[in-house]
């Protein structure tokens, strides 16, 4: 293991029926509460009448910022960070998937930051503050509730780019599965892939004895493989949600790292897809990700092995290792074709000549990759199969 210091400070207040906890939380902060949230799902499907009631009943002055995009903007941040300055928000509450969470983080800290907020997504620029913020999730992906992640897109220069910062953790994060009834079957699949993605994203590393994070991986790897069926089957399935919500954070909130340095090459090359053509994240990452293992597998031939067995359950027989090797990322190929994940950039209409210009957004900060270190070619090479 390599040496980690781990601090996670998020409280979690996870089941059924938990979002009636909202009102002793926001009791601890003042009184102009900023309430984020996105396109509608959460009027149609009641959760904002019973939001606003309980901030109501707590005697908040509410103010909104409605519309977070899927791949949330610079522009709305800009929108959110103008109404905590000028109404002097105490508190914002996130209400959504990923990227309204995403987009609530550049806003808490835009808030005390004197400057542009697109500052320090480039790392121009250190944050030393923040607004507090707590989060209710509604889809199960990112992780976002849970780390000090967020990914923004900047439409002006055609860029999306991840960055966190110490003040970037929400207070609290509240997960009732039943808040995920209504993600539609698209959805469900793109952030099925992502939660996959970021368990796989870290099970590619170079480290030794790292016996229990990689059984933790395979574990949670393998319940979600087990569980999305039953969800397409069934979107009101209580445990099933329950059990996507419940991965969904895991994958991403540090646990399963610990000691370990994951890859990461395939979200940089995703990130560069959908700063420029807005696809969503999961389906980039279902098309790319067996396309970038196949690309680097001779790197560590066992451990790709070694996904094969314990996550496929494929034994070696009279497989040579390559072969092996291959049969795992090739299983994961069919299994995320067999619930309808996309698997070709052209079916989201990209074309070859838009390739170039993906590669070069992905070394904006230079080569990358912890498995395997990729430069601008090898990007290309993914995209290009990945076409
Ligand atoms: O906008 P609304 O109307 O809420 O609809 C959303 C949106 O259209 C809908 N949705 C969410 N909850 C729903 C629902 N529809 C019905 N019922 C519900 N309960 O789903 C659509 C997608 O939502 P979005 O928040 O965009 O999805 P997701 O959670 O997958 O977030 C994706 C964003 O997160 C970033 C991605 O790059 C992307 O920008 N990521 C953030 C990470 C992080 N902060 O740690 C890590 C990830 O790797 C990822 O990069
Ligand atoms: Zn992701």
């Amino acid at each position: 293991m390599n040496t980690f210091i781990f601090k996670n400070p998020v409280e979690l207040i996870f089941g059924k029926d938990t979002v009636s906890k909202l009102a002793d939380k926001v009791k601890l902060y003042g009184n102009n509460v900023l309430l984020v949230y996105g396109g509608g799902s959460i009027k149609s499907n009641g959760l904002y009448d019973q939001v606003t009631g309980i901030l109501k009943e707590a005697g908040k002055n509410v103010f909104e910022v409605s519309g977070v995009e899927p791949n949330p903007r610079l522009t709305t941040v800009h929108k959110g960070v103008k109404i905590c300055k000028e109404e002097n928000i105490d508190f914002i509450l996130a209400v959504g998937g990923g990227s309204v969470i995403d987009c609530t983080k550049a806003i808490a800290v835009g808030a005390k930051f004197d400057g542009d907020m697109w500052d320090v997504i480039t790392k121009k620029a250190v944050p030393t503050d923040a607004l507090p913020f707590g989060t209710i999730l509604t889809l199960a992906a990112t992780g976002s509730e849970m780390n000090a992640g967020s990914v923004i897109t900047n439409w002006e220069t055609n860029e999306k780019l991840g960055w966190g910062s110490p003040f970037s953790f929400p207070q609290f994060s509240i997960l009732d599965p039943q808040n995920t009834f209504t993600v539609p079957k698209n959805q469900t699949i793109y952030g099925s892939v992502d939660i996959m993605s970021h368990v796989i994203e870290d099970y590619f590393h170079h480290g030794t004895n790292t016996k229990v994070q990689d059984r933790f991986c395979e574990s949670v790897l393998k319940t979600v493989i087990e569980t999305i069926p039953t969800v397409l089957e069934n979107l009101e399935d209580y445990d099933g949600r329950e059990t996507l919500m419940y991965s969904g954070t895991m994958a991403l909130n540090g646990f399963l790292r610990m000691g370990t340095l994951g890859d990461w090459a395939t979200h940089n090359i995703e990130h560069a897809v959908s700063a420029i053509t807005d696809i969503p994240h999961g389906g980039g990452l279902a098309i790319i990700f067996p396309n970038w293992m196949k690309h680097v597998m001779n790197e560590n031939l066992d451990r790709f092995c070694q996904f094969a067995k314990n996550v496929f359950d494929i034994e070696q027989g009279t497989k040579s290792k390559e072969e092996w090797a291959l049969s795992g990322i090739n299983a994961l190929r069919e299994y995320w074709n067999s619930i309808g994940a996309p698997s070709r950039l052209s079916d989201f209409g990209i074309t070859k000549d838009q390739l170039p210009e993906m590669a070069e957004k992905t070394v904006r900060f230079g080569n990358f990759g912890r498995f395997k270190e990729l430069n601008k070619e090898d990007a290309l090479q993914i995209l290009e199969a990945s076409l």
